[in-house]
């Protein structure tokens, strides 16, 4: 697998991953706009033409907000996961980021533990932040 920069042919395959992973996923029209964004990092794993995980966060000053991290069903529990997640952090350090944060859903036991394996601690809650039921843990990384 190699990361490459997200174009728009990767965006139908990601729109799937989503579908599986995600009670409410990301459509592939929601991701267009990530595309060009210039204030957008993405990176796509792949293995030929099939696309593997992606990951990307906006930039905001010193700040990423990491917006989505998924690794393909089938591909889960090896590694990818945090090979996305380190491949992420690097770039955000290149380009002068100080803090990541993410929101994930309380419960989510692989992705927590995952952020937590790369030293990201939850330091806020939104109440019924998703579909007016699950809460989400608010995640910071000081880089
Ligand atoms: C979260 C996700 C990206 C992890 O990817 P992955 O490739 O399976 O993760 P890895 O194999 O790199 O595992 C990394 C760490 O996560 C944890 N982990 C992974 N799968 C786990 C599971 N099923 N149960 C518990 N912990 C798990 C482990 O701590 C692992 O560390 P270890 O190798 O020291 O045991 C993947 O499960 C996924 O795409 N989930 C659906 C989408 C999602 O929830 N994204 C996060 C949104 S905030």
């Amino acid at each position: 697998m190699r990361f490459v920069r997200l174009e728009f042919k990767h965006l139908s395959q990601m729109a799937e991953i989503e579908r599986e992973a995600f009670e409410m996923p990301w459509t592939e029209n929601m991701f267009i706009p990530e595309v060009e964004d210039p204030s957008a990092t993405y990176v796509v794993g792949v293995r030929g033409e099939e696309v593997i995980c992606y990951g990307g966060f906006h930039k905001v000053l010193d700040e990423a907000h990491i917006t989505n991290i998924a690794v393909k069903s089938t591909e889960r529990g090896r590694g990818i996961g945090g090979f996305l997640l380190a491949e992420l952090i690097s770039r955000a350090r290149n380009l002068g980021v100080e803090r990541m944060t993410l929101e994930v859903r309380d419960g989510n036991v692989p992705a927590i533990k995952l952020y937590e394996s790369f030293g990201f601690k939850v330091e806020g809650v939104r109440k019924k932040y998703y579909d007016n039921k699950f809460d989400a843990l608010i995640m910071w990384l000081t880089l």
